[in-house]
């Protein structure tokens, strides 16, 4: 069984109490917070998120996967870090160099949260090989970043396939998260490829039933 990671980034204005509780019960095992900053990605959702998340710990005890699309993720690791998430992930493509990567890898451990490190559809899987020994998760993303609603980047599978026998060779123990386009079609050759943790926005959002749809997405 993967885990699934549901995005709120396109959840409808007005009847959030009720969806983020439907998504609990629906057993959903994290809310997938997409944070924008209108400059790393065109959109900015900043405020927003910052807000639901403030919202999800007051009404679910269910763990943020907290997932910065930032340029400045010194600022937003300040602001995000007061929320406690179970994981804060940064793109590898906000940092200007190797010792940036690793001063954000620690500045997030001393909050005592979990680091994940994310790259783009266009940054290659190689890049991010030298920091695994110091994170809990990759994410990849299967969709360029910046909004929901996308159709999945199917080269993104190899790339995924490639991290995970990585991982096994040196015997590593960390989560692969693939973000980005997952649905019911496109879910099992993610989890083929290596996935143990799948996001997913649109597909879930928009399911009459989310329990239905979570669980066949986690099988
Ligand atoms: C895109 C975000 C994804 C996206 C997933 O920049 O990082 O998490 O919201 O949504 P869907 O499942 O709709 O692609
Ligand atoms: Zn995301």
């Amino acid at each position: 069984m993967v885990e699934v990671s549901t995005s709120i980034l396109s959840m409808q204005q007005g009847d959030e109490a009720e969806t983020i509780l439907k998504l609990e019960k629906s057993k959903t095992d994290y809310f997938h917070i997409d944070v924008m900053d209108g400059k790393f990605v065109e959109k900015n959702t900043f405020n927003k998120m910052r807000e639901y998340s403030e919202y999800i710990k007051r009404i679910s005890n269910l763990p943020l996967d907290v997932h910065l699309m930032v340029e400045d993720v010194e600022t937003a690791i300040s602001v995000f870090e007061t929320i406690q998430p179970n994981i804060i992930t940064f793109h590898l493509e906000a940092c200007k160099d190797e010792n940036e990567v690793i001063q954000t890898i620690k500045r997030i451990k001393e909050s005592n949260i979990k680091v994940g490190i994310a790259i783009k559809p266009n940054t290659k899987i190689e890049e991010v090989y030298k920091y695994i020994p110091y994170v809990h998760m990759v994410l990849v993303m299967t969709v360029e970043p910046g909004k929901g609603g996308q159709t999945m980047i199917t080269d993104m599978l190899e790339k995924i396939s490639k991290l995970k026998t990585y991982i096994e060779e040196n015997e590593y123990d960390i989560d692969i998260e693939a973000d980005g386009g997952i649905n019911l079609a496109t879910a099992e050759r993610v989890k083929k490829a290596g996935a143990n943790i799948l996001v997913s926005g649109t597909a879930i959002l928009q399911a009459v039933d989310y329990k239905t749809i979570i669980y066949e997405l986690k099988k």
